[in-house]
């Protein structure tokens, strides 16, 4: 046979003697070091623990083109995605990267050294090549092809691998099995028969369902093992995802399911990936894999259309289940039917009977705005855990960002906001006034753009943390520059509200109310750069409330402010 299937042999090279093992230990600390990125640090730890097997390192100029063109290494062997060290023209030159060369690969996080590489080539990939081939579009709206164009670098190193150690890690370390761990648990069970269930979306009723419809359809154990490694961008973290795996363990029968977390890079390939995936589970000793609908699907192209047909990934992989030597349990769209009361797969649907779905998107907005979640849909402690995580507006933080000229009444407004909010007690409310300001956090910076910008920044980054823990954060800067605004508002708008107020009181009006005669010294050059006199302010054209207090009194302006604020949920009760 040409194409030997790899039988599950599993390749897990920290299996070593122990001498050999402190021999290359010894070695690793004085060869030339490279600092794997996220994605590297993702791929080494599955090809160390033989989640790759047969990969045995990262693919050489041979193996990446066949696997590019043909799915397989140039051995024959099947294997669908390119797992590859991608390195920049600097780090060759400084580490002078070249064949049979041996380098230590660290751990981005804590530097320990996981491996050593005995580098085989270095290649520059052709990129638009690698994207049609194995993602089948060159369009950087799949998260993939944007990864390749945008974040990896220009070449790419082959070479084998030693382990030296395997990435430490500290979130529930109890549910991570390598995949000899699983084969030795499930061994240890008695498991013989085991469908594994791909992931990375928390898990619902519908899911639960067809889990169980797999298990008895195929008289198996189930292995729920979602990805905790890298998944789509947007998607809900891994923490969430895990508590809420841990919510549905207890759903099914007692001893009929476990939960195992896979420290996987996804690429969002769609069939190609679907293929991968089931490589992946053959490795870690399961017989079955569900693939369902939109399988790593990556969503939609620049066009709106989506990049993979919702069943493409069970056709490609239904072709290779043989040679991987694994089962494939394919399922249409599960959804419920209200009138029976139960999860059905489209093809089991009787005609004219109607079904109900509450799609990803639909479910995050009824977790934002704090609107119920049906029990069809999911459980009451799934839901519980989701929404701890997406706290509704009125148990958010947000950050009231005024910006204007000195003297228009900012302060006055931001103190008297901080009053107003206070009366509400709902949240600690933070005041960040000029005074404390430049004299906590900015004292070493004047007021050229250079250092205006900094101080924005800083501020900012204090309100989006302040933001993130829920609290209600007020800066009251000139900030005269859009682009430090925006900034602004994108960093906090991650962790809650964002409201830019533009106090826009005229320039004439400032100066007659400035007590301490800042535009007068302005005026007279004892001070320069002074905002409004010699200093640009650029009016922001994307405020989301203006006020002026030569048409509004100090509380209309808050009141304003008051009415935003519950117009989006975030104060009063709903
Ligand atoms: S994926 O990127 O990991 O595939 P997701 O976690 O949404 O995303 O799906 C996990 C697996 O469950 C995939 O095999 C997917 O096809 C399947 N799946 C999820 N929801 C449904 C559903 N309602 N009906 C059928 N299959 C589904």
């Amino acid at each position: 046979m040409a194409n030997i299937p790899h039988g599950g042999i599993l390749k897990d090279l920290h299996l070593r003697d122990a001498s050999k093992q402190a021999e290359l230990k010894a070695e690793a600390a004085s060869l030339p070091t490279l600092v794997l990125t996220d994605r590297q640090l993702c791929d080494i730890e599955l090809l160390l623990n033989g989640g790759f097997s047969p990969l045995e390192g990262f693919l050489n100029q041979k193996d990446y083109n066949s696997v590019v063109e043909k799915m397989r290494l140039s051995s024959g062997l099947l294997w669908p995605v390119p797992v590859t060290l991608d390195v920049n023209q600097e780090e060759i030159d400084t580490l002078s990267i070249k064949h049979q060369q041996r380098i230590a690969l660290l751990d981005p996080r804590n530097y320990d050294i996981l491996a050593i590489l005995t580098v085989e080539d270095v290649y520059r990939p052709d990129k638009v090549k690698e994207a049609t081939s194995v993602f089948g579009s060159n369009d950087t709206a799949h998260p993939a092809i944007h990864y390749l164009h945008n974040i990896a670098k220009e070449y790419y190193v082959g070479g084998s691998l030693q382990a030296i150690q395997a990435p430490a890690h500290y979130d529930y370390v109890a549910n991570r099995f390598s995949p000899s761990e699983l084969r030795a648990h499930f061994k240890k069970l008695q498991w013989t028969r085991v469908v594994a269930f791909q992931t990375r979306n928390p898990m619902h009723r519908a899911h639960r369902e067809l889990t169980v419809r797999a298990a008895r359809q195929r008289k198996a154990h189930l292995l729920i093992h979602p990805v905790v490694g890298l998944t789509k961008p947007g998607d809900i973290d891994h923490y969430t995802r895990v508590r809420v795996y841990k919510a549905l363990m207890p759903k099914y029968p007692n001893g009929m399911a476990e939960l195992s977390l896979l420290p996987l890079a996804m690429r969002m390939g769609g069939p190609r990936e679907a293929v991968w995936h089931a490589l992946i589970r053959k490795n870690h000793g399961v017989t079955h894999f569900i693939v369902g609908r939109d399988h790593a699907g990556p969503g939609k192209n620049s066009q709106g259309v989506d990049f993979y047909g919702p069943y493409d990934a069970q056709v490609l992989v239904e072709q290779y289940k043989d040679e991987i030597g694994i089962d494939i349990v394919p399922f249409q769209m599960v959804t419920y039917c209200p009138d029976s009361d139960e999860y059905l797969p489209a093809d089991e649907v009787p005609k004219g009977i109607t079904t109900l779905n509450i799609s990803g998107t639909e479910l995050r907005r009824r977790l934002k705005v704090g609107l119920p979640i049906p029990e069809w849909f999911s459980y009451p402690e799934v839901v519980q855990v989701l929404r701890q995580s997406h706290p509704p507006r009125h148990a958010q933080g947000f950050t009231i960002f005024l910006t204007g000229l000195h003297a228009s009444g900012k302060n006055a407004i931001a103190r008297a906001l901080q009053v107003s909010l206070n009366q509400e007690g709902t949240r600690s409310v933070s005041l960040l006034l000029r005074e404390n300001v430049r004299a906590e956090l900015s004292s070493e910076l004047g007021y050229s753009k250079h250092d205006r910008d900094l101080n924005i920044a800083r501020q900012a980054f204090v309100a989006g943390e302040l933001t993130r823990a829920g609290a209600a954060a007020i800066l009251a800067p000139i900030a005269p520059y859009d682009e430090a605004r925006q900034r602004a508002r994108q960093l906090i708008g991650k962790y809650g509200g964002f409201y830019l107020v533009h106090v826009a009181t005229p320039l004439e009006e400032c100066q007659r109310r400035d007590r301490d005669g800042m535009y007068e010294r302005a005026r007279n050059g004892e001070i320069e750069g002074f905002t409004g006199i010699d200093d640009p302010f650029e009016n922001p054209t994307d405020a989301d409330l203006t006020v002026d207090i030569t048409i509004q009194s100090v509380s209309q302006a808050v009141h304003e402010i008051i009415l935003l604020l519950e117009k989006d949920g975030y104060i009063g009760s709903s």
